[in-house]
């Protein structure tokens, strides 16, 4: 009964970029069934959210384990210090079963606008991050591995204005099928789950007539995503239940955008 009250019991789970939006709702999901839970964020006005959010895990029946470490993931060492600090807080006994690499940046301009700045800011992040993150968390990385990306339904939407960070998720999960058949020898699975455009600081930087018309062709009440909608497909994938989808990007979206 304990498992099916708390099917991730005994799993220990990363989710980045948790401090706020989606990745907050992830860390929590996971933590109400059963995992512990490891935060991260980048900066500094976000420390005090993020002990909110240890504060309630904490505060679950359950008393799940959480741990919180400030990094920046868009940095060649930010993956490898995580690790560092993860060993530490493991005493040297760290072992992953679940990574959710969920952080990640936003660009909306137009091509004739973009610099290289632009494109070393979003690909360091949402894609590099991703890449060096899942290498320095393979060697600690349990039999049955989940690992989920969080990419986003504008991959492949073409929406004007977001090449570059749509090619950055393509590019995600382009990484993401190599993995999966690269991993699942042991029973690792590796997956994409593409939110369409859900409530979060993030969508406050998509113009509202694309969210409007979004939310026009999203089959499921007409309406954006919640972070619980999203959070509870990782959940779900990350347990028992996802064992044998590997390979997938899965559209998180109402509908909105049909593969
Ligand atoms: N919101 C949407 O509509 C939507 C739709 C499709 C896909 N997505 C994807 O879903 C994921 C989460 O989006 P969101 O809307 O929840 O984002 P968000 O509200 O902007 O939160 C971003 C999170 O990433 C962290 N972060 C930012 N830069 C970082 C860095 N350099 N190193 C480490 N962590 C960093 C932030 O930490 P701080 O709090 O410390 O800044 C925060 O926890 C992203 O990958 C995004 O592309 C979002």
């Amino acid at each position: 009964m304990s498992d099916f009250n708390l099917p991730l019991s005994g799993k220990v789970a990363i989710v980045t970029g948790s401090s706020r939006g989606i990745g907050k709702g992830i860390a929590l999901e996971l933590a109400r069934r059963g995992a512990a839970v490891v935060l991260t964020y980048v900066s500094q006005r976000s420390e005090n959210l993020v002990k909110e959010i240890c504060q309630t895990i904490e505060s679950f029946p359950h008393k799940p384990r959480v741990y919180a470490c400030q990094v920046d993931l868009s940095t060649l060492e930010g993956p490898q210090t995580l690790i560092r600090n993860l060993l530490t807080w493991s005493d040297q006994k760290l072992k992953i079963d679940i990574l959710i690499n969920n952080a990640g940046v936003e660009n909306a301009k137009a091509l004739k606008d973009l610099t290289v700045d632009d494109y070393n800011t979003v690909f360091n992040l949402n894609v590099r991050g991703p890449l060096l993150l899942t290498q320095a968390v393979l060697p600690y990385l349990n039999n049955y591995g989940r690992i989920i990306n969080i990419s986003s339904t504008i991959s492949r939407s073409g929406f004007k204005n977001f090449g570059l960070y749509g090619a950055s998720k393509a590019a995600l999960e382009g990484l993401t099928r190599s993995w999966a058949r690269e991993l699942g020898g042991n029973g690792t699975t590796v997956n994409c789950v593409n939110p369409g455009p859900v409530q979060s600081d993030m969508l406050e930087n998509v113009p509202k007539e694309l969210v409007e018309s979004q939310k026009a062709l999203t089959a499921v009440q007409n309406r954006i995503g919640t972070v619980s909608d999203v959070a509870n497909i990782v959940a779900s994938l990350a347990g028992k239940d996802g064992a044998w989808i590997s390979g997938q990007s899965i559209s998180a979206s109402g509908g909105h955008t049909m593969y």
